[in-house]
This record gives C-alpha cells, sequence and structure tokens, in this order.
C-alpha cells in the first residue's frame, strides 16, 4: 500500500518499489511505532480531528495489532513500503477507513525518527546490561588473582611486574566508561522529535510536549526542521557502540595470544572453544578471534553512517533511509558477541604456574634498580645507564639480576651496596607501588571494590530506565 496517490496516474514501478523498500529492515520498529501512535490519537481526540466513539475504535485496533505483531499473526507483506505503511494497512483493515485518521498532524519524517530513538533508548539499555554482566566476569576473575604476581608489558615485551589482577580489572574500567557514554547518550538525546511533522511542526499537533512526556521523553526539540534532520543520536549511539567493540577487540588480541602454546596463559573452557575439521588436536580461541573481527563491522557502521550525513541538505531527504541499517547491525552483533565474550571469561582458567614464572624472567626488575640509585639522589638518566650495565653484565653471564653478587653490584657502581638486594624481589616490587592506580595488591583490591559499587549503581539506573520505560509502553 502506497501513503500518497492523488495526483499520481500510476504505481510505482517494480524497481522503484523495489529500491524505496525498507519494510524488511524496519518492521523492529513496529512497537515503537503502535506506541507513538497510540500517544498521538489521544491528542487527534482532544483536538477533535477524532471523534471520542472512533476514538476509542482506532486505540482498540491498534492495541489488537500490537498483539497480532507480538504474536506473529500480523506482519508486512510484498506491497509494504516501510514499517509506517503496513502499520497504517493493518489498521485500515481492523477498523475501517477511519484508520486513515492517524495520520493527520504527524508525517513519516517526525515519526520515523521518534520511532527510532525509542528503539535506541530500549536497546541501547540492553546493550548497557550485558557490558554489565563482563564486568562482572572480569571483577570476579580479578578477585581469584589478586595475589598472583604476572610481568606487565609494553611493546609487547617484559617490563615490570604487576598484579595480575590489575591485568584484568583493566578491562572492566574500559567497559565501565562505555556503560557511562551510554547513560551520557540517554541524557543528552532524550528530547523528542515528535509533532516536528514534515518539517514545519503541525497545527493540529499543538502540544508536542504533551507527547513526549507520554513517550517517555525528557523534553521536545527546540526546532522543528532540526528534529527531522538530526541523526546526531544515530551516529553518536554508533560510535559508543564502535568503542565497546574496539574493546572487545583488544580483550580478544589478549586472549588469542595469551591463549596460545608459546604464552600458555589461559585454558579456554570447551564450551567457548572451536575444533578443527581436519587436525583433531586443535582447539581454537575463536570468541576472542571474533571479538577481535567484528570490530570492522562496528567502525564502518559509524563511518557509514557519517558519510550519509555529510553534505546532506536539512529537513528530510531520503537518504536518511539508510540511516537504520548501520545501527541495528551494530546492536544485534554485540547482543550477540557480548554473552559469547562474557561466557569466555568466566570460565577461563589461567595458568598461575606459567604466568608468575614469566614474571621473574626478563630482567622486569631493572627500574628497581634505577629507581634505588635515584633516591640516592644520582640523576636518573644516569641511574638508568647504571641499571642498564647491570642488565648487559647479567645477560653476558646469563643470570639473573637478583643473582649478582655484592661485589659484582659494587663493581658496577659504588652506591650499588647490597640493599638494593631487598628491591630485587618481586613482592617488594610491586606491593611498592601502592598509590592510587598503583599495581599494589591493596590498590588493585581498592579499584575492584569500587568498581562493584559503579557497577552497582550502574545496575540500578537501568532498571530505573527500564522501569519507566516498560510503564510508558503499558499505558
Ligand atoms: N522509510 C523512511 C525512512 O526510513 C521513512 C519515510 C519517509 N519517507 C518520505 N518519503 N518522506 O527514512
Amino acid at each position: 500500500m502506497t501513503l500518497w496517490g492523488g495526483r499520481f496516474e500510476s504505481g510505482p514501478a517494480d524497481a522503484m518499489a523495489a529500491l524505496s523498500r525498507s519494510v524488511e529492515f524496519d518492521w523492529r520498529l513496529a512497537p515503537y511505532e503502535i506506541e507513538v501512535n497510540l500517544v498521538h490519537l489521544n491528542n487527534l481526540v482532544e483536538q477533535q480531528i477524532v471523534g471520542k466513539e472512533d476514538g476509542a475504535k482506532i486505540k482498540a485496533a491498534l492495541l489488537e495489532l500490537a498483539t497480532d505483531i507480538g504474536s506473529g499473526k500480523f506482519s508486512y507483506i510484498a506491497e509494504d513500503e516501510d514499517v509506517h505503511s503496513a502499520i497504517e494497512r493493518g489498521l485500515i483493515q481492523k477498523c475501517g477507513e477511519i484508520g486513515g485518521a492517524i495520520r493527520a498532524g504527524r508525517s513519516r519524517n517526525d515519526l520515523v525518527v521518534t520511532d527510532f530513538k525509542l528503539y535506541l533508548i530500549d536497546y541501547l539499555l540492553e546493550v548497557a546490561t550485558q557490558i554489565s554482566e563482563l564486568v562482572k566476569a572480569f571483577n570476579l576473575q580479578a578477585e581469584k588473582h589478586l595475589d598472583l604476581i604476572a610481568p606487565g608489558f609494553t611493546h609487547t615485551q617484559h617490563a615490570q611486574p604487576i598484579t595480575f589482577a590489575q591485568e584484568l580489572s583493566k578491562h572492566s574500567h574500559s567497559l565501565l566508561r562505555d556503560i557511562d557514554r551510554i547513560f551520557d547518550w540517554l541524557d543528552r538525546n532524550s528530547l523528542s522529535p515528535f509533532g516536528a511533522g514534515a518539517l514545519a511542526g503541525s497545527s493540529i499537533q499543538p502540544k508536542p510536549e504533551r507527547a513526549a512526556k507520554e513517550l517517555g521523553f525528557a523534553g521536545v526539540m527546540a526546532n522543528s526542521i532540526d528534529a527531522v534532520s538530526d541523526r546526531d543520536f544515530a551516529a553518536e549511539a554508533l560510535f559508543v557502540l564502535a568503542m565497546v567493540g574496539v574493546h572487545l577487540s583488544r580483550i580478544g588480541e589478549e586472549f588469542v595470544l595469551w591463549s596460545s602454546t608459546e604464552f600458555n596463559w589461559v585454558k579456554i573452557a570447551d564450551e567457548y572453544s572451536t575444533g578443527s575439521s581436519i587436525m583433531p588436536q586443535k582447539k581454537n580461541a575463536d570468541v576472542a578471534e571474533l571479538a577481535r573481527g567484528k570490530s570492522g563491522r562496528f567502525i564502518g557502521n559509524l563511518t557509514s553512517l557519517l558519510v550519509v550525513l555529510k553534505g546532506l541538505p536539512f529537513a528530510y531527504n531520503r537518504d536518511l533511509q539508510e540511516d537504520k541499517e548501520p545501527v541495528f547491525d551494530s546492536v544485534d552483533q554485540l547482543l550477540i558477541l557480548l554473552p559469547a565474550v562474557s561466557g569466555m571469561v568466566l570460565t577461563a582458567q589461567f595458568n598461575k604456574a606459567v604466568i608468575s614464572g614469566g614474571a621473574a624472567t626478563g630482567f622486569s626488575l631493572a627500574t628497581e634498580i634505577a629507581d634505588f640509585l635515584a633516591k640516592k639522589q644520582i640523576p636518573f638518566s644516569k641511574a638508568h645507564e647504571i641499571a642498564g650495565e647491570c642488565v648487559k653484565f647479567c645477560e653476558k653471564s646469563g643470570i639473573e639480576l637478583n643473582q649478582l653478587t655484592d661485589s659484582q653490584l659494587l663493581s658496577i657502581h659504588p652506591l650499588l651496596t647490597k640493599e638494593v638486594r631487598e628491591f630485587l624481589d618481586l613482592t617488594g616490587a610491586v606491593a611498592s607501588r601502592s598509590s592510587a592506580m598503583g599495581t599494589a595488591q591493596k590498590s588493585v583490591s581498592a579499584a575492584i571494590n569500587q568498581l562493584k559499587k559503579e557497577i552497582s549503581k550502574a545496575d540500578e539506573a537501568i532498571t530505573s530506565h527500564r522501569d519507566h520505560l516498560s510503564g510508558i509502553i503499558s499505558q
């Protein structure tokens, strides 16, 4: 069914209809479309554009349609162009020509952007819930490894010893920022475009503020042209989702590396691994690899929308129909990926002996020697050079720093007295970094406790946003 026709002498060519059609992908907006229509109907009855009796009929038909959509009894057909025309067809089927009254005072231009925003509010909350599960998985694993000392890396080379709990919980912090970005998105984007009409507002919608409130928005947008043109909210959402995707990709890379035969730091559970069709011995870290691989499409989706928007004239242009698929794809993919990554993290078994064994190798305590000398007022550049000489000496003699004898130390520099040995101990070196954000067990444990508080605050905020939404939907 087309939503126009009066001035046309023929319907669209098949090729035109095929190009125009968005219903296969925008059908998921149907529940929000019904919600907006219900709110709009109240307005039409109040404005006496629709009589009370007809209003009751249309309302009953809309509610019935919502049930039929939920059960699959009503869906789109080949002739439907988009979700808006499909639902108008369904409404007219249920209550006759009067169903067409719903179109007064609104346009698909403000309708589509309102539906889309409502969808995003709903689904970003679901993404936030899934991220919170992953943070909890990392926190649990981190707490189990507070006593484990591991080599810390820079440039993928041994750098300094660290608490392994800190290595694991670093991910919780970046993921928590992702949740924060979702709340930030909600704060900024909770303004309703509904009432903008085609572009100029509508005399039949004198109180868009009320519809906004009934739809759960915090207020209305200030300029109707901006309201139908704005897709910043979709681009911002795609950035937020791409950032989550990039975090998952870095987690994936870490698990690929750690689970390799050469590293042997982690055993990924069978439930989160795959085998090979030809090599019976293989166990592959596919969750981690897909987490790394999918970041390509998250970044691509963001780029694709920004390119659609660049240079686009204001108010509605059909180009804007290209805004939804990238968003739906990023949301769908993250909702598939996040639970799998959480499962992989939660069930992973870390090989403590190999991890701690590596901490002492690679001269990771050389900085301690430099710090020891710096505390004796040797300029750090000089202290660094002397510590480097210790490393060179050990490398040549095939020993570790803590195997240097007192006389060898003194021969490298007279200030390298035997007290330096105290610092050439992994536990001591780690424990000495006890300031905020440091790697000492005490600091890491405090940071994890703080994380746990923040994640339960985030969970509460997600629930209260959700309660608010479901209240609106059941109206
Ligand atoms: N299906 C369109 C979209 O997704 C909405 C319809 C607006 N179409 C129009 N010709 N004004 O953007």
